[in-house]
């Protein structure tokens, strides 16, 4: 099974010409997962109104960018995993670097993992990364497995992993793939110690149509978070075709 996740961000993308553009591209058939995380909370009900029939839009697709790590009460501006699940979120995306920097620890974000599993929202699509201060520091290896202990505490398990150095989120420039090879037998190895190498790892940065081909080509990827290249419709729909 191989993923592509949206990551639209703050962006305010326009869903209709979205859709139209995506649905103009023919996407062979395959085993591809295809989910947008988005801000937009009603899209769901939207793509159940379209009238265009797509093998890849016709599920529930809508994911969440974040969830809070209180369970419930006066969080103005959080949004609780029990709202998610009523608004039916396919999933929702944790510890994303954006996140990180406006005061997640990883001991928050691990609390955020919990509160997903308890309502049974998934995928549980858990984001890691290192800066270029810390990969020039050559202390990656360090930081990768340290953000991974502490969100696995206690058995807690993220459906999917995934990579992105914050050094190639949207700056145009993705890691290279001896890099990001790097980075994935580091996160493999941490799993294979935890019995758990069948976690899907997924590379996210600057992931566009002229990359993706080569970084589809990394061993023991399956699959992409992109951001950019998502917000038009058809490049992310050239993007999937490549898969
Ligand atoms: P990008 O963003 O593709 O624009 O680099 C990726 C992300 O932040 O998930």
């Amino acid at each position: 099974m191989k993923y592509l996740i949206a990551n639209w961000k703050m962006h305010d993308v326009d869903l209709e010409s979205w859709l139209k553009e995506f649905l103009s591209i023919e996407i062979p058939l395959s085993s591809l997962k295809i989910r947008v995380s988005s801000n937009l909370f009603d899209m769901s009900k939207f793509i159940e109104a379209m009238p265009i029939e797509s093998e890849f839009l016709n599920k529930p697709f809508w994911m969440a960018q974040d969830v809070s790590q209180n369970i419930d009460g006066s969080h103005t501006g959080q949004i609780s995993s029990k709202i998610l699940k009523k608004l039916k979120t396919a999933g929702c995306i944790v510890g994303h670097s954006e996140v990180r920097e406006s005061g997640d620890s990883n001991e928050i974000v691990h609390q955020k993992g919990i509160r997903l599993k308890e309502a049974e929202i998934s995928p549980i699509v858990l984001c890691i990364g290192e800066s270029l201060e810390i990969l020039e520091k050559n202390e990656r290896e360090l930081f990768l497995i340290n953000q991974l202990k502490s969100f696995f505490k206690n058995g807690l398990i993220p459906d999917i992993i995934a990579y992105e150095p914050i050094w190639a989120i949207g700056t145009g420039k993705s890691a290279s793939i001896d890099s990001i090879n790097n980075a994935f037998k580091i996160i493999l190895k941490f799993l294979l110690d935890i019995d758990s190498k069948d976690i899907p790892i997924l590379y996210g940065g600057s992931v566009s149509i002229n990359n993706i081909e080569e970084i589809l080509s990394i061993n023991s990827i399956s699959g992409c978070l992109v951001g950019n290249s998502s917000l038009d419709g058809e490049e992310f729909a050239r993007i999937a075709a490549k898969f």
